[in-house]
């Protein structure tokens, strides 16, 4: 076999393609993979959106933010004196970029110990052959390697508002949203979804007023009512100030910022002058450069690649996963994928569980989720059981200073078996993966409240809610 011939090629580095990647080489394949984003050098940044301009710098700036609102506000709570507290924006987005850089590198390393074969550049389809399909690399120099089977993860870009499109100055996307320089005294952000919530989040907490414009009548719709009323009362109460039901109207940038025309929910004409606005209305499926036409590779009417529940294409040989075919556009969903694919190429069984999929908005207070909602079940005739338990009536959050919130659940009537958890409150993206695996292994809310859980800790929370669904709470 030559060099430039492989058993995998994967196109697209981000989450979704670099673990296919990496699981691709483990199982003893000859793996090349091809990404072509550039870091401020020109050079390779292996990671994809979520890497570099999503999940990991938000979480980065969420963090650092939220420091600086504790040592504003709730140090003092603490017996913590601060005197002469200020804010250095560039240092915060250095030291972002520095854990960006971190995690670019983990992968170059993760690549050579596990030797994948990496090319810098866009792949695109040029033709099948017999030995599998010919992919063009347009990188600094261009070439041609041969990959029998396909992997596409090539992701997803933001969409933007008709008639407004991304300056990356004034209107901003996840990318220009995650580097403004200097805190701007008025931000709107248009749809307040994870990212509306989060970028929001980030902003009000270094000081800006902070609009957020969503069309739907009803806040965050795919989270349970009960959890989603109560994160409303909560950002609400921050001065996040959320206006659902508007519709949007005409947006002009110019020197002086943006200025917004809209109707709000009683039908009556708005207008809204800002710094800066974030469109954070969903993503698009990433197809541009691949050449899916070269080899007649089908696309769904989204411009996503149509697969099967088994992540195969319309052509033999090659698979697509991550936020460029249909599901849940989530850093995990597209990993969970890329190992699957990669086992069913192997022979394997790989498998993946859409009903267990884990959501958070990493906000505070925290919204974490797993399985059907109440209204789900409401909607789909299933008898139920609900218990909550709020973290008011919980040591470790009292002692925290952080009680709002609550855990939910709801289980099968006749069975106990557990259909859906549900979180609000402090650090709640990191309890809800002992609700993942509860579901994963089918276990009914009483495994739960039978387990010894630490005390005094924010898990807790999740048994007494289990102990809830039989209305049996100890502590509340
Ligand atoms: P991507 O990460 O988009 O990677 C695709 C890669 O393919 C990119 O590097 C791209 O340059 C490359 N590429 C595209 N076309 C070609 C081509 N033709 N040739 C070569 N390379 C190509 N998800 C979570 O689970 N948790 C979070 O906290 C979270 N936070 C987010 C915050 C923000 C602001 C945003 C925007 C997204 C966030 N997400 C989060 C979503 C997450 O980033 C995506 O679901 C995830 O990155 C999808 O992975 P992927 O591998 O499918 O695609
Ligand atoms: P989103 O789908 O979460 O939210 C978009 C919101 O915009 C919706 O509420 C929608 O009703 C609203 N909207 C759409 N068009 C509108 C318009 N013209 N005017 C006003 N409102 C409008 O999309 P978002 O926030 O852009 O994020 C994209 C995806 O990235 C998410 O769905 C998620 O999959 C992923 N993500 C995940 C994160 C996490 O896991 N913590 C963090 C950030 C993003």
């Amino acid at each position: 076999m030559s060099d430039k011939q492989f058993d995998v090629v994967v196109i697209g580095g981000g989450p979704g393609g670099y673990v296919a990647a990496i699981r691709a080489a483990q199982l003893g394949f000859n793996v090349a993979c091809i990404d072509e984003w550039k870091n401020a050098k020109g050079g390779p940044a292996l990671g994809g959106t979520c890497t570099n301009i999503g999940c990991i710098p938000s979480k980065a700036l969420l963090q650092s933010s939220e420091h600086y609102e504790h040592a504003g506000h709730s140090f003092a709570d603490h017996g913590i004196k601060v005197e002469g507290l200020g804010l250095d924006v560039a240092k915060m987005l250095s030291r972002k970029d520095t854990v960006v850089k971190q995690n670019n590198d983990g992968i170059v390393y993760l690549f050579k110990k596990n030797k994948v074969a990496f090319f810098h550049g866009r792949g695109s389809f040029v033709k099948a052959s017999d030995a599998g399909y010919e992919i063009k690399v347009s990188g600094a120099a261009e070439e041609s390697i041969t990959g029998k089977q396909i992997i596409i993860a090539t992701g997803s870009n933001a969409r933007p508002l008709p008639g407004a499109p991304f300056d990356e100055e004034n209107i901003l996307s996840n990318d220009g949203a995650l580097r403004i320089g200097a805190v701007p005294k008025k931000l709107a952000l248009i749809g307040s979804g994870v990212i509306g919530l989060e970028m929001g989040s980030v902003w009000r907490r270094l000081g800006a007023e902070v609009t957020v414009l969503e069309a739907l009548p009803t806040f965050l719709g795919a989270v349970d009512e009960q959890i989603a009323k109560e994160a409303l009362k909560a950002f609400t109460k921050q001065n996040l100030k959320i206006e659902l039901g508007v519709k949007v109207g005409e947006v002009k940038s110019g020197k002086k910022g943006v200025s917004i025309a809209y109707t709000d929910a009683k039908g009556g004409a708005q207008s809204l002058e800002v710094d800066k606005l974030i469109v954070s209305i969903g993503r698009v499926p990433n197809t541009i450069g691949l050449d899916a036409e070269a080899v007649g590779l089908k696309l769904d009417e989204r411009g996503a690649i149509e697969v099967d529940e088994e992540c195969r294409t319309s052509l033999p040989g090659v698979w697509a996963i991550g936020d460029v075919v249909r599901g849940p556009m989530l850093a995990h969903k597209a990993e969970e994928e890329g190992v699957a694919v990669a086992e069913r190429i192997a022979g394997q069984h790989g498998h993946v569980n859409f009903n267990t999929i884990p959501w958070v908005i990493y906000t505070s207070p925290e919204i974490a989720w797993v399985g059907q909602t109440e209204q789900q079940l409401k909607a789909s005739g299933r008898a139920y059981k609900a218990g909550t338990f709020p973290f008011l009536a919980n040591g470790r959050a009292r002692a925290l200073g952080d009680t709002t919130g609550m855990v939910k659940f709801l289980a099968d009537a006749a069975t106990d078996e557990i259909l859906g958890v549900h979180m609000v409150g402090p650090m709640v993206s990191e309890l809800i993966s002992e609700a993942v695996v509860a579901m994963e292994f089918k276990a009914s809310a009483e495994d739960i409240a039978r387990i010894c859980h630490a005390h005094p800790s924010l898990s807790e929370a999740t048994k007494e809610a289990a102990l809830a669904v039989d209305k049996r709470t100890l502590n509340f």
